[in-house]
């Protein structure tokens, strides 16, 4: 199956950081045609909620998917400052991120919580990607295997058997350090989480893309994506320069 590629832009993002979509969404198109054709990478970008519908308009005929960062679990009501799955969904948006390191540290964000987010992306006919990791001291103390096969766990409503979804195992010490695990870490992690999805799942979690994320680069892209099990890359900071974007693409083909 085909890699999936996302970008995350984080809080990242005005007006004029539409010429980087639009130059990834053209580099795309001057790929030889066997690079996307047979390989079949499917590219994502999520920006801030504000260019949301901006970023939709102007990548409108292209290959390039829009996603949001989170949503609210209701479809509407009174939670000032909240976006929900529906309005991303208005928004031209077909991906959400959930449940990424800086929402549950940041926001306390549960792995029930994160599971109810699941359930209103899927509602509004959006493909969750839902992000789980360790934190250094929990893989040095051994735990990284059971942190995260615990937040596969909780974090994956039933309803999601069947649905399109992505995993993205992202190590909190990896995102934003320059720090990457060793490629033995990568496949260990991705295992183990191979293995939750389907337990939680049955066969339908036997076939979701798991995404790794944290300190991916045009230089360790490759690499990286050439590891069992490893469907994809989550991608923070060389997701917001496109020629980065698309060195990183082009390890996926
Ligand atoms: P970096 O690629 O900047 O390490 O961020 C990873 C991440 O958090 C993507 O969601």
């Amino acid at each position: 199956m085909g890699k999936l590629i996302v970008g995350n832009w984080k809080m990242n993002g005005l007006g004029p950081a539409l010429v980087e979509a639009q130059a990834v969404a053209a580099g795309l198109g001057g790929l030889p045609g066997d690079r996307l054709g047979n390989s079949g990478v499917r590219v994502g970008l999520c920006p801030p909620a504000t260019l949301v519908e901006r970023l939709a308009r102007c990548l409108a005929g292209s290959s390039v998917l829009v996603g949001g960062q989170d949503c609210h679990a209701e479809a509407s009501g009174a939670f000032t400052g909240d976006v929900s799955a529906e309005m991303l969904s208005e928004a031209g948006a077909v991906l959400v991120i959930l449940g990424h390191s800086e929402r549950r540290s940041g926001y306390g964000e549960t792995d029930a919580l994160v599971a109810s987010k699941v359930e209103a992306a899927l509602r509004a006919g959006l493909e969750p990607i839902i992000c789980v990791g360790e934190t250094l001291a929990e893989r040095e103390a051994g735990r990284a295997v059971a942190v995260v096969s615990t937040q596969v766990r909780g974090s994956l409503p039933q309803v999601l058997a069947g649905r399109p979804f992505a995993l993205a195992y992202e190590p909190v010490w990896a995102i934003g350090t320059g720090l990457t695990p060793t490629t033995a870490q990568i496949e260990e992690i991705h295992a183990a989480v191979r293995a939750e999805m389907s337990a939680v799942l049955g066969a339908p979690g036997a076939q979701a893309p798991i995404l790794y994320g944290g300190s991916v680069k045009p230089g360790n892209a490759a690499e990286i994506l050439s590891v069992s099990e490893v469907g994809g890359a989550l991608v923070g900071g060389a997701s917001l320069k496109s020629a980065d974007f698309l060195g990183i693409i082009a390890g996926a083909g």
